[in-house]
């Protein structure tokens, strides 16, 4: 038999990185998590009979692609099949793509407005109807540091940030009579396969090891030279989902080393 449910959690991009360690630590508090990511369906499968079996949790799994509104009316019917109505709704998933402004491909920004920010808006105009109904909801958005402040060559990245902070603010100004939160939290270095080819891309360019280039990336921004541990974001997460977190939001909260205390 399995124990007592917590409320049902949506986490987007939960089949890597910081996604997968929300919904590792969502699960081990007891929730029931549906998770996401564009994987394949056997690998969907081997996760969730992983999350069932470590956490005695009810989990299910969408790959829906949800760039497209229709990919995100798709994801939360996934997930009102599989689990009923999530009253926890974290928007993490992300993509990146760098380059000049002048020559930033225009696929490139669509797509990352898109999945970084459009789906948030989606997902959260879907789901919001029944968390107002049952006077309680949490929607946690996963930003950045640069949804606070810009580096080079990351226009789209940058505008989706930032864009995902004031879609933050709004939601949580027009739902904090009815028991709803909306928080955005924003990291800074994350170590997961995100910023892998920026450390690829440093170490190429200047003919040095991954780890220099791990270095030199990470102190480039932060004074504190440690890239985040997933499994923090995954904690502030759950805080934030609980009830001594009630009056907390529209709020963005930097995880970031000191990044944007400079
Ligand atoms: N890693 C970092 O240093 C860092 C720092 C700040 C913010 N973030 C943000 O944290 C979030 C997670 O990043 P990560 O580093 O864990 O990335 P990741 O690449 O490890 O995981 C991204 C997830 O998003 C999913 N995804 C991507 N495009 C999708 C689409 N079109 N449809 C459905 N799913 C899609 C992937 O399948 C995967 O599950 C992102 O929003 C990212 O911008 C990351």
């Amino acid at each position: 038999m399995q124990r007592e449910q917590k409320q049902p959690v949506l986490i987007t991009g939960s089949t890597s990185g910081i996604g997968l360690a929300i919904a590792h630590t969502m699960a081990r508090a007891g929730h029931a998590i549906m998770l996401h990511g564009l994987t394949s369906p056997e690998e969907g499968e081997d996760l969730q009979r992983q999350f069932r079996s470590e956490y005695d949790i009810a989990c299910g799994f969408s790959n829906a692609d949800i760039a497209t509104e229709t990919g995100c009316a798709q994801l939360a019917a996934d997930t009102r099949e599989a689990l009923g109505n999530p009253g926890i709704l974290v928007n993490n998933a992300g993509v990146q793509h760098t380059a000049e402004t002048h020559e930033f491909p225009a696929e490139q920004w669509q797509n990352i407005l898109a999945i970084n920010l459009s789906a948030a808006f989606f997902l959260t105009r879907d789901l919001l109807p029944d968390m107002r109904a049952n006077d309680w909801g949490r929607i946690v958005n996963i930003s950045s540091v640069h949804g606070l402040v810009a580096s080079q060559q990351k226009a789209a990245y940058c505008a989706a940030k930032h864009g995902l902070i004031g879609l933050t603010k709004v939601v949580a100004l027009e739902n904090a009579d009815r028991g709803i939160t909306a928080n955005a939290i924003c990291p800074g270095w994350v170590e997961t396969p995100l910023i892998q080819p920026q450390i690829e891309a440093i170490a190429r360019e200047e003919n040095i090891d991954i780890e220099a280039a791990r270095t030199q990336l990470i102190g480039a921004k932060q004074p504190l030279p440690h890239a985040t541990n997933p499994e923090a974001i995954g904690e502030l997460v759950l805080y934030l989902c609980g009830e001594f977190a009630r009056t907390i939001t529209g709020t963005s909260l930097p995880v970031d080393g000191g990044w944007t205390a400079q």
